[in-house]
């Protein structure tokens, strides 16, 4: 096994790519550390093909966003036989649009804030009035692929609400627009462990701003993770359940990471799936792994041995 050649893939060109490389060079050494033959490969605009030449036996994808983890990159590994880590094309694209992930969901009886859609063109203040009689404020506009936080607002009148579609409509293409919900945000990582689907710890997090938003995301002290999760045992239980659930209905591989809210009657909705959770030290699912005995390089390891 250590002998094969592993190319840890990171960089890319999507807004994430900085976070993307911190994930990237902590697996890389992890790997080196462990005694792997790993090599790192900075993607850019121009090289992806490059990755062929390497020869790798197994890339481990540790890119975050658009070009990374939405399925364009696996679809030319598939072409190119090449083996890698973390879900497939059509559970990547699936997971990378939340329009796309929210269907899904619903139809497997998972449950996820209401929605409402609108598509570039359309009527905006018709749409706007529609919302706020359905849901009142606040309501969240999320530009449906981006992730850190891009493109998402949390919006508390009808002005607020027709200027964020607008200046938000342009990622995507289309909106996003969800219920606001109360509570408290949690996340679960899920991965298989042989034949098994396992959950790790439920991660509670609390952020200093008023919505996990990029600032802190990515600034030391501005959010904090609470492992175990300060939630009743029936609710992690049922959390847990629905952590796997979605990760079936998507047909994830590797390690994916749900993101929950519970409201104040503890009620669970799924957020979002991320396929390619951020993997530096201080992240959130090495922050579970690490709650369940699994040491950084333990968990690197796993979802090597389960990709190959
Ligand atoms: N329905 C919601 N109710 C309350 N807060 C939300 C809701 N959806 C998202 N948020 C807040 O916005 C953040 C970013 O939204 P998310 O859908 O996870 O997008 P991203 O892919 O950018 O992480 C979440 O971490 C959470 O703090
Ligand atoms: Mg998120």
């Amino acid at each position: 096994m250590k002998n094969k050649k592993i190319l840890v893939v990171m960089g890319g060109v999507s807004s994430e790519r900085e976070v993307s490389l911190c994930s990237g060079e902590a697996v890389y050494k992890a790997l080196i550390s462990m005694g792997y033959n790993a090599h790192r490969f900075i993607l850019d605009e121009k090289n992806a093909c490059d990755i062929a030449k390497e020869e790798p036996d197994l890339c481990v994808l540790e890119l975050h966003g658009k070009g990374g983890e939405d399925g364009t990159i696996q679809g030319m590994l598939e072409l190119m036989n090449i083996r890698y880590t973390g879900s497939g094309v059509a559970s990547s694209a699936n997971c990378m649009n939340k329009i796309l992930t929210k269907k899904m969901l619903v139809f497997g009886n998972i449950p996820t804030p209401e929605f409402f859609v609108i598509k570039k063109g359309e009527n905006i203040r018709k749409f706007a009035e529609e919302v706020v009689s359905a849901f009142g404020f606040p309501v969240v506009v999320k530009a449906p692929c981006q992730g850190s936080s891009v493109g998402v607002e949390i919006v508390h009148d009808i002005q607020e609400l027709e200027a964020a579609i607008a200046h938000n409509i342009d990622y995507d293409g289309e909106i996003l627009i969800e219920k606001f919900i109360k509570g408290t945000e949690l996340t679960v990582p899920v991965m298989r462990d042989g034949d098994e689907m396992i959950a790790l710890p439920i991660v509670e997090i609390v952020s200093e701003n008023k919505f996990y938003d990029f600032e802190s995301k990515y600034t030391t002290g501005m959010s904090h993770h609470i492992i175990p999760a300060r939630i009743p045992d029936d609710a992690a239980q049922s959390i847990e359940a629905y952590a796997k659930k979605a990760y079936a209905a998507l047909n994830c591989s590797g390690v994916a990471r749900i993101d929950f809210f519970v409201d104040a009657e503890n009620r669970p909705y799924v957020i979002e799936i991320n396929t390619i959770p951020g993997m530096t030290a201080t992240s959130l699912v090495p922050d579970s792994a690490k709650a369940a005995g699994l040491s950084f390089e333990e968990l690197v390891e796993k979802i090597v041995l389960q990709a190959m």
